[in-house]
Order: C-alpha cells, then sequence, then structure tokens
C-alpha cells in the first residue's frame, strides 16, 4: 500500500469518521444518484491529491463514506478511463485507499452495450467473466510477483449469487453474461461487435476491466454490474452516442439499486 494512500485514508476517516468501511462501489455513466442515496459526506476527489480528474460528463468526482442499508460504504461517483489520459491504472490509487479504508469488497458498475438481442436497453447484466480486448493491463510495471494475479474467479462467486438471490427476490430480472473491454473512446464498429460475439462477449464497454484487474491485484473480492444503454453496433437501430448513453443509463440504473439496496447486507 503506498504511503499516499494511507495519509489519504486518514484525511478521509478525518472528514467521514474512524468505522472500517466494508465494501466500495464505482458508479458508472448515469449512475450518479446512487451517492446521493449514501448518508455521509461527499469529498470531492479535486480534495485527494493523487485522485484522479474523472472528466466524463455524466460522473460526478466525489467519494462519499457513509450508511447504505445498514452498511459502511464508500461510494466512487466518478471513474477515470483509461480513453482520459492513456492510463489503465488510473483507478489504482483510490482502490488503494479504499483497501486503507478497511473495505474487503467491491462492487463495480457500468454502462454497457448489448450483444445479446434478449437484453436490451433498460435490461441489467451481472458480470460473470471478462474478456480484456484491449491488451492493455494495469499491472504492466509492477515489480514485484503480485502482479501476477489469478482471474479465474476474478467475479467472486458468493457475491454473484447474493447478487442473483436479491434481484430474484426483488422481482427484478438480472441477466449474467462475459463482459469485453475495448478501449474506447470511440465506439465499435460492427465488425467488431461480431468479433467479440464470436469469442463470446454478451456486453462491451470502456471501463470496469482494469478496476478488476487491481482490485484483485489488491486482494478485494469483486462483482460487477452492467446497465445497458444500447444495442451495440449493427445489433439495433438506436444512434449509439454518449448522450443516448446518459439518457438510458437512468432504467437500468433504478433496478440496479433495488438489486444492490437488498443485496448489500448479504454480501
Ligand atoms: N460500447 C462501449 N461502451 C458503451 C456502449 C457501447 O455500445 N454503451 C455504453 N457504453
Amino acid at each position: 500500500m503506498s504511503r499516499n494512500a494511507e495519509a489519504l485514508a486518514d484525511e478521509i476517516r478525518a472528514i467521514a469518521g474512524p468505522a472500517p468501511v466494508a465494501l466500495g462501489l464505482i458508479l458508472g455513466s448515469g449512475l450518479g444518484h446512487i451517492a446521493d442515496a449514501v448518508d455521509g459526506p461527499a469529498i470531492p476527489y479535486d480534495a485527494l491529491p493523487g485522485f484522479p480528474h474523472a472528466g466524463v460528463s455524466g460522473h460526478a468526482p466525489r467519494l462519499v463514506v457513509g450508511m447504505l442499508e445498514g452498511v459502511r460504504v464508500a461510494v466512487f461517483g466518478g471513474r477515470a478511463h483509461y480513453y482520459e489520459a492513456g492510463n489503465p491504472a488510473a483507478m489504482r490509487l483510490p482502490l488503494e485507499v479504499l483497501r486503507a479504508l478497511g473495505a474487503d469488497k467491491l462492487i463495480v458498475t457500468n454502462a454497457a452495450g448489448s450483444l445479446r438481442a434478449e437484453m436490451p436497453t433498460g435490461s441489467i447484466m451481472c458480470i460473470t467473466d471478462h474478456i480484456n480486448f484491449s491488451g492493455l493491463n494495469p499491472l504492466i510495471g509492477e515489480q514485484t510477483d503480485a502482479r501476477f494475479v489469478p482471474m479465474t474467479a476474478a467475479y467472486d462467486p458468493d457475491m454473484r449469487s447474493a447478487l442473483v438471490s436479491a434481484a430474484r427476490d426483488g422481482g427484478v430480472d438480472l441477466a449474467e453474461g462475459v463482459y469485453a473491454w475495448y478501449s474506447g473512446p470511440s465506439f465499435e464498429t460492427p465488425a467488431e461487435i461480431r468479433a467479440i460475439r464470436t469469442l463470446g462477449a454478451d456486453a462491451v464497454g470502456m471501463s470496469t476491466v482494469p478496476e478488476v484487474i487491481l482490485a484483485r491485484f489488491l486482494g478485494l473480492r469483486v462483482a460487477a454490474i452492467s446497465t445497458i444503454t444500447n444495442m451495440a453496433a449493427g445489433l439495433g437501430t438506436e444512434a449509439i452516442s454518449h448522450a443516448h448513453t446518459k439518457a438510458m443509463a437512468p432504467i437500468g440504473a433504478t433496478k440496479l439499486e433495488k438489486v444492490l439496496r437488498r443485496a448489500l447486507a448479504q454480501l
């Protein structure tokens, strides 16, 4: 753990109180309002030296630490993407800080395109596994043998089954599938989508994979949920754009919040 992460954790405890955090939650495009449900202070990333700028519209860059459904959480309202500055390890410091605050679990959310007709816009998908189609890795340059992180059960089976049960109990359809990471920021071509569909992907997006690799490196247990904001390129009739992503994310976000709230205490 870097000294910087320990120092930032001290600063955050001074603002939000000393109780350890149990779980971190990274919010994707258009999902920022979930942070408003947390009973605790919001700390702008600007006040946390070394935190990324997270400059994508639709993301409110702040960390909220407090209680949600009886669980002490740290909610990252905004993430840094690889495509912003070319750094696949852009979320390393925030995740180190999460660890330093005591958390041992992380839930990652994102907006994604669907590759399956039966998983239309507005659906949510629990990620079972990923394909790193970018070829990038946030651990390149890491000097220790800890860099050889096993990724066999990266998406924690117990956390996944808690999410699936919570969805069933809440009457929410929760698909399950494989997420493929393209770097962005341009959207994919139809040929690129056909390629990853052949390879076994169910959803596609521009985030999450580097964070999951970093989280496993740091010893965090991980689950991840996509909100489907569009059919991927060539598979639907809607025009694909960031504005469309932001406009559609709230449909899935309502379901996501319901599942998360029901699952939190079980995770
Ligand atoms: N591709 C990549 N990222 C995305 C998409 C998509 O179709 N939709 C939302 N984020």
